[in-house]
């Protein structure tokens, strides 16, 4: 999960180029960054050593030296998994002549086999990354063949799933190749691009070939070939041109993408309930053919699917099983071709959820993919796709994507059960209600409660129903964002061990809609009231039982989408208030594009 970019063409400012679009998906991964550029007619020491620039640290408040002048050029965003976050661990990786050049996406699960061999043959290791053995073992291939074969043999050498960018002093083309980490093509005129991501492409050209697994690509600056890496033969590339919206780097007034993308919401809930209906019908027609249908996310992908499991029960009378991504695999045993799987992934390239999707379609399970991300793996995947049209979303904390699978599924559920209509209405009550919770009284309410909270160590946050997934959404964007842990969970769950940390103070959020739940959820405050808990109630209706009172208007079921703004917000304000980037935690990715 790394922001990757290239470029090769006419221009000679490369490496410039390079480093803006590094920049664009700076969300994908930002412990490091690093720019290679290769030495070309335009530089005079043609066929030198590869000139490198890389740095730890985010590449945000990163300048980029002179690079020498060149046209071709590529980068990375690093996320670590081997190695320190250090400069010297950034990506790209050189060989030991220097002229070879190498950023990676992914883990190569054999690394150290390889490695040990490599050092055997007289290889020189500077780095403690296992990208820096792929760089290495391509030079290996290159006493004896060219760097495309080499590139071709190192990879399919290679266990686990990665992708390769390489260059080599002297020949002027980029090499890409992959199998899982997702990597895109853009076709320019006399120049082209690659990058991790699409949109990161969208500003230079429209027209993208998503790259397949086990397919190479082979940049120059007049053309793009793509071969198939087993075979070396010629494959013919997809070309797609896409007509996404290219002004969502813009943050306008909102001071990051965090804020902005949460006070996109309402409206795109009320779009969201306007949406065709024919889309949201046919996936309800789907589901109610199969037997056995599953709802599979991970992290809060996978409140969403627990929370859909609640709706089409409560409302389409419909067994759904949630499942995490990363546990699916202990499922597949009741696999077949009766069943579906919905995959729930605001990127498409969530590892866990792509292994989990390949398993499931190896048992004959058709896929549905709700995705953010059109184009994305899981979108090619899927035999049936819903693109939830959010907007691309760059904050690593999921908010409006999130927002937008809940609303679908809404509205599936309610399709289900024949009642499309109550379902729009159901969305277009949590619109309202969320345009009431962005006010600005609402704001100045939910921030003062940050700022009672900024110093706490432990918050519970507790809910039935519908209010248990929104209890553990709430939780997981408290502890990502404002690195203070918090425990959602089941309210009755409460009094079976977690209510023994209950002592003077302890923050409890309890989420109370005026729903079946209200008279239990209430039981649940009280039961931390009585241990002299801080309770904060988010209900339509204050309680004398609340220290502190947050109102969320009732929208019926879907009352659990003004609730997770709530939580949304609250996390927000932690995180601000305590000076920390909201966008980018320390950690994180956008896309978690390894197992
Ligand atoms: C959400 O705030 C987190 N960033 C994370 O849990 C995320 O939802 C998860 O990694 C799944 O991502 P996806 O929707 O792109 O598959
Ligand atoms: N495994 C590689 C490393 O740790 C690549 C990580 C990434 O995808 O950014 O450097």
């Amino acid at each position: 999960m790394c922001g990757i970019f290239g470029y090769i063409g006419k221009k000679i400012n490369a490496g410039e180029i390079v480093f803006e679009g590094l920049k664009f998906l700076e969300y994908r991964g930002y412990d490091s960054w690093g720019v290679a550029v290769m030495p070309s007619e335009v530089n005079p020491k043609k066929n030198s050593e590869i000139f490198i620039e890389k740095k730890a640290g985010k590449i945000g408040t990163s300048t980029i030296s002179d690079m020498p002048r060149a046209n071709i050029s590529f980068g990375h965003t690093r996320w670590a998994t081997h190695g320190k976050v250090t400069t010297i661990n950034a990506h790209p990786h050189l060989d030991c002549t220097k002229r070879i050049a190498l950023v990676h996406n992914g883990i190569i699960e054999n690394y150290e086999e390889i490695k040990r061999k490599l050092i055997k043959k007289g290889h020189k290791f500077i780095s403690e990354t296992d990208s820096e053995v792929a760089v290495h073992l391509i030079e290996d291939y290159m006493k004896s063949m060219d760097i495309e074969s080499a590139t071709r043999h190192a990879f399919l050498e290679f266990e686990g799933l990665n992708a390769f960018i390489v260059m080599n002093s002297g020949d002027e083309k980029i090499l890409a190749v992959r199998n899982g980490s997702p990597l895109v093509i853009g076709y320019g005129k006399n120049e082209n691009f690659l990058a991790s991501d699409a949109s990161a492409i969208l500003t230079h050209t429209r027209t993208v070939h998503f790259i397949n697994d086990f397919e190479m690509a082979i940049l120059s600056k007049e053309k793009i070939i793509v071969k198939n890496v087993h075979t070396a033969r010629l494959v013919l590339a997809k070309r797609v041109n896409l007509d996404w919206k290219t002004d969502f780097s813009d943050l306008g007034q909102y001071p990051n993408f965090m804020f902005k993308e949460i006070n996109e919401q309402s409206q795109l809930i009320f779009n969201i309930a306007k949406s065709s209906a024919k889309l949201i019908q046919e996936i309800a027609d789907i589901i109610k053919t199969r037997k056995n249908c599953y709802l599979l996310g991970c992290g809060s992908a996978s409140y969403v699917a627990i929370a859909g499991s609640y709706l089409f029960a409560k409302l389409a009378k419909k067994q759904m099983n949630p499942a995490v991504g990363s546990e699916f695999g202990y499922q597949l045993d009741f696999l077949n071709k009766d069943s579906l799987v919905i995959a729930l992934s605001q990127s498409g390239e969530t590892m866990d959820i792509l292994e989990s999707v390949k398993k499931a379609k190896e048992n004959r399970a058709s896929i549905v993919a709700i995705t953010n991300t059109v184009g994305s793996t899981l979108y090619r995947e899927a035999d049936y796709k819903l693109p939830l049209n959010a907007g691309i979303e760059i904050s690593v904390a999921s908010t409006k994507a999130l927002t937008a699978k809940l609303s679908y599924l809404i509205l599936i559920a309610h399709a289900l059960a024949g009642n499309m209509k109550e379902g729009n209405n159901m969305l277009l009550k949590a619109g309202r209600s969320t345009e009431k919770l962005l006010g600005k009284d609402s704001l100045k309410k939910i921030k003062k409660l940050a700022k009672k909270l900024k110093n706490s160590k432990n918050i519970f946050v507790i809910g039935r129903g519908l209010s248990y997934p929104a209890s553990l959404e709430t939780a997981i964007k408290i502890k990502e964002i404002a690195y203070i842990h918090a425990e959602g969970m089941a309210a009755g769950e409460l009094k079976h061990g977690p209510l023994a940390l209950v002592e003077k103070g302890t923050p409890c959020i309890s989420f109370l809609p005026n729903d079946e739940t209200y008279g239990a959820n209430l039981a649940g405050a009280m039961e931390m009231k009585a241990r002299r808990g801080f309770i904060i109630g988010i209900s339509a209706k204050p309680h004398e039982v609340f220290d502190y009172y947050l109102h969320v208007e009732d929208a019926g079921v879907a009352t659990i989408i003004p609730n997770i703004i709530t939580g949304q917000l609250l996390a927000y304000y932690l995180a601000t208030i305590k000076n920390l980037d909201p966008d980018k935690p320390r950690n994180l990715a956008k896309s978690v594009t390894v197992k």
